[in-house]
């Protein structure tokens, strides 16, 4: 065997121990070193930025427009679609949900504000971006997925309110959520 065929082949078996030690390594981890599994436990480093990136990059690749524009009744029928079905984890105006702090990933308060330049919620986001994240859910979080659930017009109405978390309220679209 000439030097150069010998130095192939000990760079081959190099690369054939690597990928079983990566393997026997992460077998290993998962199965003895305490990977976070519980809820409260803490998270991966950099766990909430890797999973981000291929939720942006799909969303952004399927972002539709509304079909209709936002109007006072689109936004008194997303507030009554919101009291029912979001409700529950994303809470209401002045009105928080105790478990919702506690799931992995938290459930944001939708009508709170946060973060700079007065955002409240997602009202910072694309209409469409809210309404792919309520129509597909978010996998391996507690954000289900509506599209069997609600009609698309429904959706649609929930993602405008949500949009307009941000700006002040109809009386009725308050009572309705706070009712
Ligand atoms: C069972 C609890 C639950 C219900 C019900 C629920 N969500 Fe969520 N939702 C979550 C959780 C948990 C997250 C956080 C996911 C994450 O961080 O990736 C979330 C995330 C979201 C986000 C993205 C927030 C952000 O900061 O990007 C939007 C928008 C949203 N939900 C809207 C809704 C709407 C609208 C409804 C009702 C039609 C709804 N959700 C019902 C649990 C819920």
């Amino acid at each position: 065997m000439n030097g150069k065929r010998r130095g192939l082949s000990v760079f081959a078996l190099g690369v054939v121990c690597a990928v079983i030690g990566a393997f026997a390594f992460t077998l290993i981890y998962f199965k003895w070193g305490h990977p976070p599994v519980a809820t409260a436990d803490k998270p991966f480093p950099f766990e909430a930025e890797i999973v981000k990136l291929p939720l942006g990059a799909r969303i952004h690749g399927e972002l539709v427009k509304a079909p209709f524009p936002d109007s006072a009744e689109v936004n008194l029928d997303g507030a009554m679609v919101y009291k029912d079905q979001c409700a529950m984890c994303h809470g209401v105006p002045g009105e928080d949900v105790a478990f919702a702090k506690h799931m992995f990933p938290v459930a944001p308060q939708l009508f709170k504000k946060h973060g700079k330049n007065n955002v409240v919620g997602v009202s910072d986001d694309e209409v469409g971006e809210t309404y792919w994240k309520v129509k597909n859910g978010i996998r391996l979080t507690g954000m289900p997925a509506f599209k069997d659930v609600l009609t698309d017009e429904e959706m649609w109405d929930v993602s405008q309110l949500l949009k307009n978390a941000d700006q002040p309220m109809s009386t009725a679209v308050k009572g309705t959520l706070t009712k």
